[in-house]
C-alpha cells in the first residue's frame, strides 16, 4: 500500500526512537506485531525495546529537556507549528494508516489526524500565553506573581482507540511548555506510533530543534511498569481502562510524582419529551457505534422519555439496520471491527449479561462469522442498575432505558462509577439548565444537543469519580504540564514580615 510507503513504514521498521530519526537497532527483546483487525493479518512489526533501549530514552530524555527549558516558549511553538504543517501534508495517508491498523472508519480516522492538528494550531498560540498572574503584596514596596516552568520529563501512555491524537493533546502541550515526551503506545497501535515519529520528529530535525519526542514499545508490561515507577518522568499521562490508571495513580502517587489519568467512561444520552428526534438520532447512533463503540466518550446508555419510548425503540432499530459494516477503509462503511478476539468475546459476554437479567434486544448482539473481529452493533432494552449497564464494555452495545420524571433520569445517569460524558437532547430551556446546574450532570462533559463523543479539542477534556480527573488539550490544560512558582520581590529597604509578625534582632 503506497500510503504506508509515504509514511516510512516498510519491513523494516525501527523500535525504540532515541529522538529525531535515530532508532535502535536493537533486536533482541523480540518485535510487536500489528494485527490488521477487519482481517487478521499482520500489517507490519516493529522491534520490541530492550532494557538497554529504556535507558538509552530516558537518559537522553533527561537531557534534552535540559536544553529545551531554556529555548523561549514562542519559539518551542514555532517546533509544533513545524509539525503541524507535517501533519497536514500526511494527513490522508496517516488517516488511512490509523483506519488500517486501529479499525476505526477511514473518515474518523482522517478525523483523528486532524484533532492532532487542531491540538497543534491551539498549542502555538497557546506558547505565548504561558500567564501566570501577579498579586498585590499585603508589604509595602513588595510585589508578587507567579511564573510558570517546565516539569522536565512528561511521559505518556496511551490506548489503542485513539492510537495518534492522544498522543499529540499530551505532547504537543508539553512541548510548549518546554517539556520532553516519552511515549509509550499500545502495542496495537505500534506503526502509527513510528509514523507519528517519522513525520513529527523529522519536521523538528529540519527545523534544527532538538529531539523532543522519544518512545519505546513493547508487547508486554515490565518496562511500563518500570517507567511508572521512574522518578524522571515528572508527569505521567495515563489513557486506558479505569483497572489499570488505579494502579498508575497508586504508582506514581507512592513517588510524588505527578499523573494525568483518562480513564472509563459510563456516558449516558437523555431524550426528553421535547427532543428533537431528527437531530438526536443521528447523534445517538454515531455516539453509540462510532469507532465501534470503542470511544471513552461512546454512548452507553440512553435514557428515553415514556412519552416517546416506543416511537424511539423503533426508529432507533430501524437507523440501527442502516449501519453498513465491513472494511472502515471503505467509503460506505459507518461501523469496523472491534480490536481483537477478546473484545469479541466480552461484547458477547455483555449481551449475554443483559439478556439473563431480563433485557430485551432491539437489535443486534451477535458477532459476525468471518475474518477479522466484527461484531452487530447491539440494542438492549435494559435497566440502569443492572451490573453489566454499570460497567464500561468497550464495544458498540446501547442499554435503552425509560423514564418519566427527568430529576430521576439525571439521578440514573450519575449513578456509575465513572464520569466522563453526557448529553441532554432537548428543547425546553428550564430542561438544558436542570441539566447544566451543580445539582445535574456529575461528568466532566455535559452536552446539550450535541451527542457524548466527538469533542472539540479547544475544551477541556477528561472526566470525573474513576475516570480519573484529569484534564487535556484545551483550556487551561496546559497547566498539568508546568510547574508553578510564586515570587514575592522586596525592592524597598526595611525587611517587613508577613502576617505583621515582629522580629527584632
Ligand atoms: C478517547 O476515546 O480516548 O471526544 C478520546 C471524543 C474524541 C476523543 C476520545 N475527541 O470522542
Amino acid at each position: 500500500m503506497d500510503f504506508l510507503r509515504s509514511l516510512g513504514i516498510n519491513d523494516d521498521n525501527p523500535g525504540a526512537c532515541f529522538g529525531n530519526t535515530e532508532y535502535s537497532s536493537t533486536t533482541d527483546a523480540g518485535q510487536v506485531e500489528s494485527i490488521n483487525p477487519s482481517t487478521g493479518e499482520v500489517i507490519g512489526r516493529v522491534w520490541s525495546a530492550s532494557e538497554a533501549d529504556y535507558e538509552k530514552v530516558m537518559a537522553k530524555a533527561v537531557e534534552v529537556a535540559a536544553e529545551w527549558r531554556t529555548v523561549p516558549a514562542p519559539q518551542r511553538g514555532e517546533a509544533i507549528r513545524l509539525c503541524t504543517e507535517a501533519l497536514r501534508q500526511h494527513k490522508d495517508a496517516l488517516g488511512s494508516l490509523v483506519s488500517l491498523e486501529m479499525g476505526k472508519i477511514k473518515a474518523e480516522g482522517d478525523g483523528e489526524v486532524q484533532e492532532m492538528i487542531d491540538i497543534g494550531d491551539f498549542a502555538v498560540g497557546q506558547s505565548r500565553m504561558l500567564y501566570g498572574n501577579t498579586m498585590h503584596s499585603e508589604r509595602p514596596l513588595h510585589r508578587m506573581y507567579e511564573q510558570w516552568h517546565p516539569l522536565g520529563v512528561v511521559g505518556v501512555i496511551s490506548a489503542f482507540n485513539f492510537p495518534v491524537a492522544v498522543w499529540a493533546w499530551n505532547s504537543f502541550l508539553a512541548a510548549i511548555c518546554g517539556n520532553a515526551t516519552v511515549w509509550k503506545p499500545s502495542p496495537k497501535g505500534a506503526l502509527c506510533c513510528v509514523a507519528v515519529q517519522n513525520i513529527c520528529n523529522t519536521a523538528l530535525e529540519d527545523g534544527g530543534f532538538p529531539p523532543i519526542f522519544l518512545s519505546f514499545i513493547e508487547d508486554g508490561n515490565a518496562l511500563a511498569e518500570r517507567f511508572v515507577d521512574d522518578r524522571r518522568v515528572a508527569l505521567m499521562s495515563f489513557t486506558g481502562s479505569t483497572a489499570v490508571g488505579r494502579q498508575v495513580g497508586e504508582r506514581v502517587a507512592a513517588r510524588m510524582g505527578k499523573s494525568l489519568l483518562e480513564l472509563g467512561g459510563n456516558n449516558a444520552l437523555i431524550l426528553d419529551a421535547s427532543a428533537d428526534l431528527k437531530m438526536a438520532i443521528p447523534g445517538i447512533v454515531f455516539g453509540a457505534v462510532g469507532t465501534a463503540g470503542q470511544r471513552c466518550t461512546t454512548t452507553r446508555r440512553l435514557f428515553v422519555h415514556d412519552s416517546i419510548f416506543d416511537e424511539v425503540k423503533s426508529i432507533l432499530a430501524d437507523a440501527y439496520g442502516q449501519v453498513r459494516i465491513g472494511n472502515p477503509l471503505d467509503a460506505s462503511t459507518l461501523m469496523g471491527p472491534l480490536t481483537d478476539a477478546a473484545s469479541v468475546a466480552r461484547y458477547e459476554a455483555a449481551v449475554a449479561a443483559a439478556v439473563e437479567a431480563g433485557g430485551e434486544v432491539l437489535f443486534g448482539g451477535k458477532a459476525i462469522d468471518g475474518p477479522g473481529f466484527f461484531v452487530e452493533p447491539a440494542l438492549i432494552v435494559a435497566q440502569n442498575d443492572w451490573d453489566i449497564v454499570q460497567d464500561e464494555t468497550f464495544a458498540p452495545i446501547l442499554y435503552v432505558i425509560p423514564f418519566s420524571d427527568l430529576d430521576d433520569a439525571i439521578g440514573m445517569q450519575n449513578d456509575v462509577k465513572q464520569g466522563l460524558s453526557s448529553a441532554i437532547f432537548t428543547n425546553d430551556i428550564r430542561n438544558a439548565e436542570r441539566f447544566l446546574a451543580a445539582t445535574g450532570s456529575d461528568c466532566g462533559i455535559a452536552n446539550v444537543n450535541i451527542g457524548t463523543s466527538g469533542a472539540e479539542i479547544g475544551g477541556a477534556f477528561g472526566g470525573e469519580k474513576e475516570t480519573g480527573g484529569g484534564r487535556e488539550s484545551g483550556s487551561d490544560a496546559w497547566k498539568a504540564y508546568m510547574r508553578r512558582q510564586t515570587n514575592t520581590i522586596n525592592w524597598g529597604s526595611e525587611l517587613p514580615l508577613a502576617q505583621g509578625i515582629k522580629f527584632d534582632l
